[in-house]
């Protein structure tokens, strides 16, 4: 299947040049190639396949046990759906933890097999070798730190970071590495608006949110949650700008009551036998007849 695409490839030096005019990007997670396309036509600039898609896809608790395959298998379909939209994989756990030979030889799986471009790491100053040896390797690196899903646990679960002075200055300790480090994006999860607006302004990178305030240089939130098909849990970030659950819910509801009293499916469903096929068909049932 080939689906419509936008013929506007966004690049990172686009990316880069939209936080010098001060012009917003949108970006969403996406996991596969329908919605993905759609997102492209929507004027969607990063698509970010996030290992969200252990909750939103695969029904697990969290983002722990999504594995590289499954990243990678995800990755490709959004990249079929979406083949000019700036696409980023993200790494999901222990693919970069153990070592940066690990994290080189799984960022580059997402390149080589995925055709993204650009890879997400969590962490901040811990994980400075781990992006400086990705961007060795000639990958687009986006850092991602505040509210890191991977590492919840040590933070106590999954809590808004940076809302005292100390953790604030560790947030931004951790950006100016970032940056330092050569990395070419960041985003920030769950930060207060008056800590992420610093570090946007600070970092000549961009700068993008995903519960961090109106302050950055663009907006990230979960497709499944704000179209309003995620049900386990909502974080107050999100903006449901549909209620896809209860559209679908009526839909299922009302084929299994039209399956249930034979209203479905109706002659306009049906293919019927040939024209000048009928004879020989009357035949057939008869010579077939119990
Ligand atoms: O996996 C994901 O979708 C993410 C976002 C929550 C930032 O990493």
């Amino acid at each position: 299947m080939t689906y419509l695409a936008s013929n506007k490839p966004i690049t990172m030096p686009e990316l880069g040049r939209m936080k010098h005019d001060g012009q917003k990007i949108a970006m969403l997670t996406g996991y596969d190639a329908s919605f993905a396309a759609l997102e492209d036509r929507c004027g969607v600039d990063v698509i970010l396949v996030g290992d969200s898609l252990g909750m939103c896809v695969y029904g697990y608790e969290g983002t722990i046990p999504v594995t590289m395959d499954q990243c990678i298998v995800h990755c490709q379909a959004v990249r079929r759906g979406a083949p000019n939209t700036f696409v980023m994989g993200d790494m999901p756990f222990m693919s970069y933890q153990k070592s940066d030979e690990d994290a080189v030889a799984n960022a580059g799986r997402f390149l080589k097999e995925a055709m993204v471009d650009a890879i997400k790491l969590e962490g901040g100053r811990r994980v400075i070798t781990r992006i400086r040896a990705i961007l060795d390797a000639g990958m687009v690196v986006c850092g991602h730190i505040g509210l890191t899903p991977q590492s919840s646990g040590q933070l106590g679960g999954h809590k808004a970071q940076g809302r005292t002075a100390e953790s604030a200055q560790a947030l931004i300790e951790d950006a100016l590495a970032i940056e330092e480090a050569g990395a070419q994006l960041l985003l920030l999860e769950a930060v207060p608006p008056e800590v992420a607006g610093f570090i946007t302004r600070r970092l000549a990178i961009p700068v993008y949110s995903i519960g961090a305030g109106p302050d950055c240089d663009g907006q990230l939130l979960i497709v499944s949650d704000m179209i309003g098909q995620f049900q386990a849990f909502t974080p107050k970030f999100v903006k449901k700008y549909a209620d896809v659950a209860g559209v679908v819910t009526a839909a299922m509801k009302a084929y299994v009551q039209d399956v249930k009293k034979g209203a479905f499916p109706a002659d306009e469903h049906c293919y019927h036998m040939l024209e000048g096929e009928k004879q020989k068909w009357q035949a057939l049932t008869q010579k077939y007849a119990k």
